[in-house]
Parts: C-alpha cells; structure tokens; sequence
C-alpha cells in the first residue's frame, strides 16, 4: 500500500540519535534530563495500580461507615457493595497493562531495572511522587487513538486533515520528488501518523515530548496483533456513570495491527529535535496541538522554517492554554499573525464546519476529547480546522527559545 520501508535508515539513525540522548554524565544530568525524565515516568507506571488500589480501599471504608440501615436498604437493592471487590479485580488487569509498558520501556531505553529501583527508593524516600494525572492520560488516550470506543472522536476530527492530504496530494504515488513528507508534533500515543501513513506514498514523522506518552507509544508499537490487549480505562472515575457495566467496560486495542515501521517517531521537544530539517516537511499537521507552547509564535516560526515553500500547515483544534504561558492569543490574533507570518489560509469544505470568523476560512465544529460516548458527561470544544500554505518568511529572526515544554496532563476531567 506504499508505506515507506520499515526499519529503514532513517529509523536506524533516530533510534541510535535516541539511546544516545539517554546517555547521562556528570556535566549534563538533570531533571530535565530525557533519562530522568523517563525514570519520572516510569515511577508512575510502576505506582499505577497500588495508588488507584488505594483509593477503591478509602471509598470502601467510607461506605463501610455509613449507618448499617442505609448499607441494608442499599444492598437491597443494588450490588454496590460487591463494587469493591470487583474493581480491585480490574485494578490488576490494568495495573498488568501497566507493567507491560514498564517492562518495554526499560529494555526499549537500554534502562536497567536496578537504575529505576534505585530512582523509585530515593524519589520516595523524599517524598517526591510521581505524576499521576499524567499516567492516567497517557494511558486513556489510547481508548481515544487504538480502540473502536475512541472511533466517535476520531473520525470526525481526523477526517478534514486525511482527506486534506489526498487532495493536495493526489499523485502521490507517482511524484517525482518522492513519497510525500509529513510531520505531526504532538502526537500523544500517535494514531492519526498511522492513518496518515495508510494514506499510501507518504512519509510520516511523528513527535511527542512527554515521556508518559512516549513509553505508551513504544508500548503501542509492538502490538502487532489486533485485539490482542484490554483493560478498563473507566475505573478511575467514579462520576458520570450510567451503570456499574459502563464504570466497568473493558476496552480492546488495538483496532488495527499496528505497524512501526510506517512512521518514524522522534522524541523530544518539537522546538529543538528538528533543528536540522530546515524546509524539510510537504505539510506539518498540528493536532489538539499549537496551544501546549508557552509562545505560540515560537510554534509557528518553527512550522514555517520545517515547511517547504508552498508546503501546507493543516491544523485541527481549539485554544486551551497550558501552565504560565507567555501570550494567549484569540482565534483571530493566530491568523493574523500567522498571515503576517507567511501563510496564507485556504478556503475549505464546508463539510468541515462553519467558519468562525467572518471574513477569515478557518472552520468551527463540535469535537469530543477522551470522554466515554455512553457516559453521563461530555468533553467537547469547538475545534478548529484550518488549511494554510506557506508563501515565504519574510520577519526577523527569533531568538532562540529557551522555554522548557510542559508535561500534558488535564485529565479527561475538566
Ligand atoms: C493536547 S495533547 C494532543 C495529543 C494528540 N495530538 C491528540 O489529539 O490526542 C498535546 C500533546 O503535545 C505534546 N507536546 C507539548 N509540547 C510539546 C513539544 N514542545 N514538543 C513535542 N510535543 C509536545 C504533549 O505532551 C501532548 O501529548
């Protein structure tokens, strides 16, 4: 189908640009460190299933201590009491998840068990806990990307951005320049490179800098299998649920065999691991994306620089503006500034939503982020779909950014 060859040059070259960057050394280890950081990480994979253990343990014993009348009627009536058990059940189904994505993350990174022994002793000896929140996103966006619970998310937000493609690109399989080059930053555990790579006659470069969603990701890599992995990703709310079956649902990935070699993941921040691709790129797709930088300019310089003259920016998403960051622009300031940044927006299909400012092509629909469909509670935005080509560069140069990115972890309960 014209995937680009497997463990090609390029995957050779990034895996040992990766290990690499793993190497520590006096001068050059820090909290900021990929090591650490992944350590970080895998504190909290490893820690998954007892803290959640934990807190079934506190609601039992805050049910356990309501007045023996209240239990009576309740257990009358329902099963709530024998929730308890069931769900320390499915705690190690997931926790069981958990430990495969360890497991692979440490023989992935070259880290020995003792070294994460060793980094859990001390963190813990100091009270310094893991990113929870971070675990349980990382681990639920894959009900969102690789399982057919997430399809009613999926296929309307990844639908402008493929059929974006094929019609730019409609030759691709007979372009003299070669397979068409696509970059998506920001991946989160990375499904939209892989159907961006079934598209055919493509080459997908995929990035994310969160080491949560990274070792999920690798993880995703080796299930070559279809429907070969489940777990229950609702369990850890206990809000908004229909029925105790719905609080339950198990969920299967993958949907589809997933093959690694069909995108080349590169890890790190988007803003410094590219630094070499000048003009590089046919199209950057930006997804649920531009609005985690501290400085979104900072973001569209550097889309600009990787693009090829003429290539395309398709973006999909609204503007949820993470921790302290240094501008907060509107909608309309984005495009503004982006057109005076050398992109010129493009009219799209009406299919793709109504255009949300007058006067402007960008395209507004309803789009759901990691939320159970059958659940009582909805997260939706107004995502934003937009197309723009870029023309030139003509502003003066950035300084070079010295913002660190931060770790993506809203929860799937705002
Ligand atoms: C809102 S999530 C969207 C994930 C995915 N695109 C999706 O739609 O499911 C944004 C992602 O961008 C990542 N990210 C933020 N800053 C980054 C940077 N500087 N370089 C690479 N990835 C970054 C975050 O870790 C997070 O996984």
């Amino acid at each position: 189908m014209g995937f680009v060859e497997a463990s090609s040059a390029r995957h050779v070259a990034e895996k040992k640009r990766l290990i690499q960057s793993y190497e520590k050394s006096e001068e050059n280890w820090s909290v900021t460190h990929p090591r650490y950081r992944m350590l970080q990480a895998l504190h909290g994979f490893v820690r998954y299933q007892e803290r959640y253990q934990a807190q079934v343990q506190e609601w039992r014993e805050a049910y356990e201590s309501l007045p023996e009348a209240q239990r009576k009627v309740l257990e009358s009536a329902t099963t709530y009491h024998k929730k308890f058990d069931r769900l320390m059940k499915l705690w190690e189904i997931n926790g069981k998840m958990s430990e495969e994505i360890v497991k692979h993350a440490l023989s992935f990174y070259h880290i020995p068990q003792h070294e994460l022994d060793g980094y859990i002793n001390e963190a813990e000896s100091i009270e310094q806990w893991d990113n929870q929140a971070a675990v349980s996103d990382a681990i639920n966006h894959l009900a969102r990307d690789w399982s057919t619970d997430g399809l009613h998310e999926r296929v309307p937000t990844f639908a402008p951005i493929l059929e974006t493609i094929k019609e730019h690109f409609p030759d691709r399989s007979t372009r003299k320049e070669g397979p068409v080059r696509i970059l998506q930053p920001g991946i989160g555990v990375g499904r939209l490179p892989h159907d961006m790579a079934r598209l055919g006659y493509v080459e997908v470069t995929s990035n994310e800098w969160s080491q949560y969603m990274n070792v999920v990701y690798r993880y995703m890599e080796t299930l070559t299998v279809p429907n070969s992995v489940s777990w229950h990703p609702y369990i850890d709310w206990w809000s908004h649920q229909p029925t105790p079956e719905e609080h339950e649902h198990k969920v299967i990935i993958p949907d589809i065999a997933v093959n690694a070699s069909s995108v080349l993941h590169v890890e790190g921040d988007f803003m410094t691991v590219f630094e070499n691709q000048t003009a590089h790129y046919d199209v950057v797709v930006t997804l649920f994306f531009i609005d985690t930088g501290k400085n979104t300019l900072e973001y569209l310089d550097n889309i600009n620089r990787l693009l090829k003259p003429g290539g395309f920016w398709i973006n999909m998403g609204p503007l949820l503006y993470g921790t302290s960051p240094q501008l907060q622009m509107s909608l309309e300031e984005v495009v503004n500034v982006s057109e005076r940044m050398g992109f010129e927006f493009l009219e799209t299909d009406e299919k793709w939503g109504e255009i949300t400012i007058p006067g402007k092509t960008v395209r507004g629909q309803e789009l759901g982020y990691l939320f159970n469909k059958r659940a009582m509670r909805r997260n939706m935005y107004m995502a934003q779909f937009s197309v723009a080509k870029k023309t030139g560069r003509d502003y003066p140069e950035f300084p070079k950014t010295e913002n660190e990115p931060f770790n993506f972890a809203p929860g799937s309960k705002f």
